[in-house]
């Protein structure tokens, strides 16, 4: 509590979706193998500083993608950075686009999500202790204005929050589903930063995705199906600009942080319904 009060010394998580697999510039850079009591996480991890500060980036699928969606070990890749003392994850992914105004190469900074995904293990309170933490706001914003800044003086265009559908997949979207999560006001669609917020929230970690557009998916005219090559080839183009964000960002992130505004950092404190006895 005594160090709540004072602010704590801040630790940047980074994870990187398809597309980014390393952060260069970094300083003292060591991947290491973090075992976790849920499995394996994706792979090692890459511990380092930038201008000084610490930061942990795990790529989310593996060095060279070898693992889908459906199978990544969500709560081993939470519980390696939280035990590799992370406090703040920040999230690339990339993403569908659901509106005419986020062409491919937009970046969004995500403030909700809608949770579609079935096939994941989603909590770490699964046995013997019950927890229900509030989804409400998924999201921090004090990263947010953070990454928002930063975009800005990089001249990184970045929309100010938006709605992530989260699939299932592998396979994409049919166009009936496509134009069901208009209908439903989502922004954009992934099949990964869910479970993945839920377990930060139940990590007491902090959370920000920003989200890459690197397609129409299949509702827009004139883009009658996404592609693996097309998704690849816009990929490409905007993990360099999510590379000089994330070495931005975290240089910005450093020295003492107060409590979260939103309560992201202590949100079991009133979310565990098991009896202390039970
Ligand atoms: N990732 C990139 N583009 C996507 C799309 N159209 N649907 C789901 N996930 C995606």
């Amino acid at each position: 509590d005594v160090g709540q009060e004072a602010g704590i010394e801040p630790l940047i998580g980074v994870i990187g979706g398809s597309g980014l697999y390393n952060i260069d510039g970094l300083e003292d850079r060591v991947w290491r193998r973090v075992a976790t009591p849920w499995g394996e996480p994706s792979d090692e991890l890459l511990f380092g500083r930038l201008r000084g500060v610490r930061c942990v980036f795990l790529p989310r699928h593996g060095r060279g993608h070898p693992i889908p969606p459906s199978e990544l070990n969500f709560r081993a890749n939470i519980d390696a950075l939280k035990r590799s003392g992370v406090t703040d994850i920040i999230s690339l992914s990339a993403v569908g686009s659901l509106r005419d105004d986020l062409p491919p190469g937009s970046f969004v900074l995500v403030d909700q999500f809608i949770d579609r995904s079935f096939a994941r293990q989603k909590s770490f309170f699964t046995t013997g202790c019950v927890a229900h933490v509030p989804m409400a706001d998924p999201t921090c914003p004090r990263l947010g204005e953070v990454i928002l800044r930063q975009a800005e003086l990089l001249d990184i265009t970045m929309r100010k929050g938006g709605t992530y559908l989260v699939m299932e997949g592998p396979q994409f979207s049919t166009r009936a589903e496509s134009e069901l999560y208009r209908e439903w006001g989502c922004s954009v669609i992934g099949m990964t930063n869910m479970p993945e917020a839920k377990l930060a929230r139940e990590a007491e970690m902090d959370y920000a995705s920003v989200a890459m557009v690197t397609d129409f998916d299949c509702w827009h005219e004139g883009h009658d199906s996404v592609t693996v090559d097309a998704v690849v080839e816009v990929m490409q183009r905007n993990s360099e600009r999510a590379r000089n964000l994330i070495r931005a960002v975290i240089p910005a992130l450093g020295g003492v942080r107060p409590p979260c505004p939103a309560g992201c950092d202590r949100a079991l404190e009133h979310a565990i319904i098991t009896a202390p006895e039970a």
